[in-house]
């Protein structure tokens, strides 16, 4: 039998030994073994082609992934807006295989958790741009934002004096949010996430000082790790226009918004379907279920079907595109009152309906 050549990949700074071997990589079992596993088969069913498959183990009892073909780059620099925009997408590609997925539990998401340039594949030829997430070992269910505000920071957001102005990140995380498509409340909560996320990293440094020796790497590489947090910490707290750029203008959600449709015709859904459909008939029980739901920002919206269905839901903005949000409840009261009676309700629905019509229409579906 062949021996099997093992060539060391470094650029990881945690687990040790990782090695391709042909068209695989082996890497040591991760602290939530069974977790990664479930998640990447998920992906892989879902038809999610941005994470290695999940091959199963060796017999050294190392996981076993398909090798990406591509560059991980081994530091942070800075980055084109079209590679910042394609992670933005390829994150949310992963979102979105996950959201409402059993692995995602109670929360919105399965989270990567550490989704820097160093775990990130890169295509080797053209514009070099993110074409999929390595290392699920901190992957857990989560809110979108947790992952956007890690991501923002370690693409678009520096401390370094050589870095380019503040203006210039700020301009890039906004490319990043909206490439990502990230909603309105979301939005409002990024400066928060950036910050704790910078603190949370300082925090898991200081935590490797106090486990036993051998270390993940020596001490002087440790403390120099917790400073670096601490001084994008600060600096992003100084500089709060960076991590608030993408609401800059940005047609916000409720609580109190005062046009009927937050469509706007320019905000195509990003991978909107081309066959035709036929438009969803907008009842009185979707408006009296947009007026009872209990969840914090509901709206009415259209969704898609994988193959045919196209169908109005009622969700929590946030957790849907803002481009097919037909309806927020809080538009809905302001034009009918805060307990509209039946007749009100129907003599709404057409306008509703023209509303769902035109935006089929724009949609070409
Ligand atoms: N599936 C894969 N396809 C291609 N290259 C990979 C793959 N998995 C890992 N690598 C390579 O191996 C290196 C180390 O892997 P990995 O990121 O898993 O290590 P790590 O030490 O856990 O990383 P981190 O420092 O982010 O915690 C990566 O930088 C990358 O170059
Ligand atoms: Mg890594």
């Amino acid at each position: 039998m062949a021996v099997e050549t093992e060539v060391p990949l470094t650029g990881g700074r945690i687990t040790p030994g990782v090695v391709r071997v042909g068209d695989t990589v082996r890497r040591a079992v991760t602290a939530a073994p069974s977790f990664v596993a479930q998640l990447l088969g998920h992906l892989q069913e879902q038809g999610f082609t941005g994470a290695p498959r999940h091959l199963g183990t060796d017999r050294a009892g190392r996981d076993v992934l398909t090798y990406l073909p591509g560059w991980v780059p081994p530091r942070f620099r800075t980055w084109a807006d079209c590679q910042v925009a394609a992670a933005g997408a390829l994150l949310r590609g992963l979102h979105d295989a996950t959201r409402g997925s059993l692995l995602a539990g109670d929360h919105p998401v399965v989270c990567h958790g550490d989704p820097g340039p160093n775990n990130i594949v890169f295509s080797s030829e053209g514009d070099a741009v993110p074409v999929a997430l390595i290392d699920f070992d901190t992957a857990a269910p989560g809110d979108p934002v947790t992952d956007i505000a890690y991501m923002a920071w370690t693409f678009c957001v520096s401390s370094k004096p050589t870095t380019p102005p503040t203006a210039v990140q700020a301009a890039q995380v906004r490319v990043l949010t909206d490439a990502y498509g990230l909603d309105a409340a979301s939005r409002t909560h990024l400066p928060d996430a950036m910050l704790e996320r910078q603190a949370h990293n300082a925090r898991c440094w200081s935590s490797h000082l106090d486990r036993p020796r051998p270390r993940v790497t020596d001490d002087h590489q440790i403390t120099e790790r917790i400073r670096w947090s601490e001084r994008e910490h600060a600096h992003t707290a100084a500089n709060h226009h960076v991590s608030r750029q993408p609401c800059a203008d940005y047609d916000d959600l409720p609580p109190r918004s005062h046009k009927l449709l937050n469509y706007q015709p320019e905000e195509r859904h990003p991978m909107g379907p081309t066959i035709d459909r036929p438009a969803p008939q907008v009842t009185a029980t979707h408006l009296r279920t947009l007026l009872d739901s209990s969840a914090e920002h509901p709206v009415l919206y259209i969704s898609y079907g994988e193959d045919s269905e196209v169908e109005l839901d009622v969700w929590a903005a946030g957790l849907v595109h803002q481009a097919d949000i037909v309806l927020t409840r809080a538009t809905a009261l302001d034009l009918l009152g805060e307990e509209p009676d039946s007749e009100t309700i129907t003599a709404f629905l057409p306008t509703v309906q023209q509303a769902v019509d035109e935006m089929i229409s724009v949609r070409g579906l």
